[in-house]
């Protein structure tokens, strides 16, 4: 198949375009600039920006929709809506039959943040398309270059002692960058998970602080004191995280407000269409920590 991969510049996009190549597809990398982006060998690069209302895409089989506006300056989620809104109005004017979104998890009858209602409100809108859209919605992604564990791995390098809002309790179902892969490449090659939504999540469910736990015990083996209080506004939270890792504060407010919701699989219908062999979490960590130490040393002078 051509598949367009919007978000190529991104964390999941970079993993994902070249599984595509490897699963045999023709790849057509949508990035907003291609001077700062180098394709994997055979990729096709294209210049588009959502948030452009005359936006145009390429004919190809079928889409993937890897964007978020969290970094950018501004209301993300109007942000969001706009983007969606263009994309699926230009996917529909070229023909696009197929469009996979890859989204958040969480309950809908939840009270869900502004970051993952905005998740939800960009799956209706790309729903509203002639395309049959196939959603995976995901918790945190564990990988290097993930936003969201690199806000751990930092908390864990950094505070021996952290003070935490309540939120180190809520239940989440990380899942290993590779999985989460193999999941977006598999629906495409299942016709059966055309039009439908499903949940995906890795082996383990645990508490936001078993996971500060355990990666700090891998990554620096050491356990850090977590002491939970009452009170700690969202907001506070952010800019806290804001100063203690490099993550910037405009991205970890929306992460942080998520972290009241409870985000597991409570469906598991994908494992009947997609067969992923999951990644234990300890293994995850493993792995994207010495993927960002092979990056460091790759960019360190000689
Ligand atoms: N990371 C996680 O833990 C996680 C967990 C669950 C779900 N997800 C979902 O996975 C998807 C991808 O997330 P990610 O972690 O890969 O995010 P990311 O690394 O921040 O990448 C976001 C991508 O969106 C692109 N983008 C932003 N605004 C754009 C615009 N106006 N036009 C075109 N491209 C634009 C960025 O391009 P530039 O390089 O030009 O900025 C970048 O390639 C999102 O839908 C997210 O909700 C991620």
């Amino acid at each position: 198949m051509r598949v367009l991969v919007t978000g190529a510049s991104g964390f999941v996009g970079g993993h994902l375009v070249p599984a595509l190549v490897d699963a045999g597809h023709t790849v057509v990398a949508m990035v907003r600039d291609s001077d700062r982006y180098d394709p994997p060998p055979g990729v096709d690069v294209y210049e588009g920006d959502v948030l452009d209302p005359g936006l145009t895409l390429p004919t190809v089989d079928a889409a993937y929709y890897l964007i978020h506006s969290m970094a950018a300056d501004g209301d993300f989620s109007e942000l969001d809506r706009r983007a969606a809104r263009n994309f699926v109005a230009a996917a529909d004017a070229a023909g696009i039959d197929r469009i996979v979104y890859l989204g958040g998890l969480g309950e809908d009858d939840a009270d869900l943040s502004e970051h993952l209602r905005s998740r939800r409100e960009v799956e209706r809108l790309l729903g509203e398309g002639a395309a049959s859209l196939t959603v995976l919605r995901a918790a945190i992604i564990i990988g290097d270059g993930s936003a969201s564990f690199a806000v751990i791995r930092q908390l864990v390098e950094r505070l021996p002692v952290m003070v935490t809002p309540s939120w180190v309790r809520t239940d989440c179902q990380p899942i290993y960058i590779d999985d989460v892969i193999a999941y977006l490449v598999g629906v495409l090659a299942e016709p059966a998970t055309a039009g439908r939504t499903f949940e995906i999540g890795g082996p383990e469910v645990l508490t936001y602080q078993e996971i500060l736990v355990r990666t700090a015990s891998i990554h620096v083996g050491r356990r850090p004191l977590i002491v939970p209080v009452p009170v700690l506004s969202p907001g506070l939270s952010a800019r806290w995280l804001g100063l203690v890792t490099d993550v910037p504060v405009s991205v970890a407010k929306p992460l942080v407000d998520g972290l009241k919701n409870r985000v597991v699989v409570t469906d598991d219908s994908i494992t009947d269409l997609v067969d992923v062999e999951l990644t234990p979490f300890a293994e995850a960590v493993r792995l994207a920590l010495d993927a960002g130490a092979d990056r460091h040393r790759e960019r360190a002078p000689a």
